[in-house]
């Protein structure tokens, strides 16, 4: 009897321990990333490109001046605030003093998709 309650015992304690440890482990926003690489692919790779290296095809459809930075590279992401990536993607070029090609997506994305794809671009850099 008082073997089985041990043996029961130590299972909840397990069980406890795996519960508690399993979300400290993940990677910090891992679920954002692969959300944010979805928004991507549908609304900004073909401007900048399936691999966020500015190359996107319709930059040159578009006849742009400028090219949006490779954000595989890693200085050139560093070099981006949080602040102005958000700035970009929900105001757009125009209201930042950037391009006018690149679009407000306010309208389009709700500030979870706008967090997501910040934390896509941030997990390019390797
Ligand atoms: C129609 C083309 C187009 C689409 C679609 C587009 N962008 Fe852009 N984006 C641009 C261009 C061009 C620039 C460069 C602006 C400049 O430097 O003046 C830019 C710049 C940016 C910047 C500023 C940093 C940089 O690389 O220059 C961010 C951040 C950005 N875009 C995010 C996004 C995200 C996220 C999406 C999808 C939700 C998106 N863009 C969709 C064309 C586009």
């Amino acid at each position: 009897m008082t073997e089985t309650l041990h043996a029961h015992l130590k299972f909840v304690s397990l069980a406890f321990l795996i519960i508690l440890i399993v979300p400290i482990l993940a990677p910090a926003g891992e679920e954002n990333v692969s959300r944010g690489a979805r928004i991507f692919a549908s609304n900004c790779a073909r401007c900048h490109g399936k691999q966020g290296k500015g190359d996107g095809p319709d930059l040159v459809k578009l006849q742009s001046a400028v090219s949006p930075d490779d954000w595989t590279d890693k200085q050139s992401n560093q070099e981006l605030t949080d602040t102005f990536i958000v700035s970009m993607i929900t105001k757009g070029g125009k209201a930042n003093g950037k391009s006018r090609i690149m679009p407000a997506f306010s309208g389009k994305l709700g500030a979870q998709d706008v967090q997501d794809l910040l934390a896509f671009v941030r997990s390019l850099p390797r």
